[in-house]
């Protein structure tokens, strides 16, 4: 199955409650080719409108981010670990996550990225470890599978208290020097 293949599949998922409220499901976007992924928590109401990833005020500061590492949309692939938006954003139930994690681990296959970064303690837990802190353990990078895994904050929780933004900076600039290191192919030709 190929990438096209597995988004039309996707489209059309009613494997989980959470199919029952959306009006899009929310698949990803960006370059299925790129070496590094990132993966949010799940769609919330202008993705559902959308049907795209971090199109809200949440996506206007993941790309000023992007930006200061010198990455773009189409330089990354980004994703979410639920495809259809939970009710009033909750965050997703563990089975729903559990089912939908089906379609993420058929994308991570097919784009094996070099390095993923996990947006928020919800993708972190379920990507890096159960525990995970992103208080204790953001910005630091962790391999598993031939890919570097990293957490960071989740741009929602920058909005709701700015004081963490230079430190998530950081993170972002850790990112960098890890490209550099393991992907630098992707900064050649600027
Ligand atoms: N928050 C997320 O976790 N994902 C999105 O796509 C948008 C907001
Ligand atoms: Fe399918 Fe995921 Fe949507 Fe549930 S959240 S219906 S598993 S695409």
């Amino acid at each position: 199955m190929d990438f096209e293949q597995l988004q039309a599949q996707c489209m059309n998922c009613t494997r989980c409650g959470l199919h029952e409220g959306r009006t899009n499901v929310v698949f990803g976007m960006g370059n299925p080719g790129a070496p590094v992924m990132f993966v949010g928590e799940g769609p919330g109401q202008h993705e559902d409108e959308q049907g795209l990833p971090f199109v809200g005020r949440s996506g206007k500061l993941l790309d000023l981010y992007l930006d200061v590492v010198d990455l773009d949309r189409e330089k990354v692939y980004i994703a979410n670990i639920v495809k259809c938006r939970p009710p009033e954003n909750r965050d997703p139930l563990p089975e729903e996550s559990d089912t939908c994690l089906y379609w993420l681990r058929q994308q991570y296959k097919l784009i094996q990225p070099k390095i993923l970064v996990c947006l928020g303690r919800v993708a972190a837990q379920r990507l890096i470890d159960p525990k995970f802190s992103v208080t204790r353990q953001h910005g630091e990078f962790i391999l598993k599978g031939g890919t570097w895994f990293m957490g960071t904050f989740h741009p929602a929780a920058l909005l709701r208290n700015g004081g963490q933004k230079p430190t998530a900076l950081a993170d972002f600039l850790a990112l960098r020097t890890k490209i550099e290191e393991v992907c630098p192919e992707l900064y050649r030709g600027r």
